[in-house]
């Protein structure tokens, strides 16, 4: 089977990467097209990605046809493959907002597979949603879902839920890079040099999120148990409640959840 490629950008980067090292997919069975050839030329040379010289290219040689161009360029890609696709091919988008149902109108039956990976899949811990369209069969979904186990956790969502998948799964990331830097930046403040800083923030981020994750109580009871009575951390966590920090991370995943759903209208 041929995987193939349309923009091969950051997130393509890092899927490409996790294929080629999972091993799984054998040499010559990756392809790709970049609007700027340079990136598909260096993939080639790093993993042996095959480059194509446009889109309608990648569609006519590949089984599997990832679109993973900006959202707004969609409009002039799908022209250009529809020629070339049909029943017999499976289209994979990973482009935020445009649901299954825009595909279906353009391309007609072609099966369609909408994903929602993040940017984690550079280190192998991308969460990614997928759904399938009206034409995607189980058999499609097991294709893209061992696509992008290479790169972190699946998990199949109803496309209803996207929207809210790519905050809490997506957009979140750059939240928790925001919180990251609020903290380093307040062990600056408090004496502790920036890079000394910046990783204790981050080990305490993954420690937190492991325990989190590993634990069987709720993360609620996880904070109780470091705040003792009448001592130093409780008195921080009353602090941001005070200021709102559960109610400011709340609207920010509405808001991008309103965005997501404007962007795919
Ligand atoms: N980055 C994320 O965290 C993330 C997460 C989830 C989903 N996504 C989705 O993934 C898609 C790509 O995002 P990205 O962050 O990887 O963006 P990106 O780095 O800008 O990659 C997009 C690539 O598409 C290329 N391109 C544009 N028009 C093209 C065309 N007609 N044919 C072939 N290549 C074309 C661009 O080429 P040039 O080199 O010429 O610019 C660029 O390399 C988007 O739809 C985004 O919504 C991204």
């Amino acid at each position: 089977m041929i995987y193939g490629f349309i923009g091969v950008g950051n997130m393509v980067s890092a899927i490409l990467r996790g294929m080629a090292q999972s091993g799984r997919f054998p040499q010559g069975a990756l392809c790709g097209y970049n609007r700027t050839p340079d990136k598909a030329l260096a993939l080639q040379a790093e993993m042996g990605l095959m480059p194509c010289d446009s889109e309608r290219a990648v569609a006519e040689r590949a089984d599997v046809v990832v679109l993973a161009v900006k959202p707004q360029m969609l409009e002039g890609v799908l022209p250009k493959i529809a020629p070339a696709v049909g029943p017999d091919k499976l289209i994979v988008t990973i482009a935020a907002g445009k649901e299954t149902g825009w595909y279906e109108e353009r391309l007609k039956e072609t099966p369609v597979v909408r994903v929602m990976p993040n940017i984690n899949a550079r280190v192998g811990l991308s969460v990614s949603a997928l759904c399938g369209g009206r034409w995607a069969r189980p058999e499609h979904l097991a294709i893209v879902r061992e696509m992008f186990e290479t790169v972190g956790t699946v998990y199949q969502v109803e496309e209803r839920l996207f929207s809210a998948f790519s905050a809490i799964g997506g957009a979140s990331g750059a939240f928790v890079h925001l919180y990251i830097d609020a903290l380093a930046s307040a062990g600056v403040q408090a004496g502790i040099p920036r890079l000394l800083s910046q990783e204790i923030a981050c080990r305490v981020v993954e420690g937190s999120a492991r325990l989190t994750a590993e634990s069987a109580v709720h993360p609620i009871a996880l904070m109780d148990q470091v705040c003792s009575p009448g001592g130093t951390t409780i008195e921080g966590v009353h602090t941001l409640k005070r200021l709102g920090f559960e109610s400011a991370v709340q609207q920010a995943v509405r808001a991008v959840i309103e965005k997501d759903k404007l962007l795919g209208q």
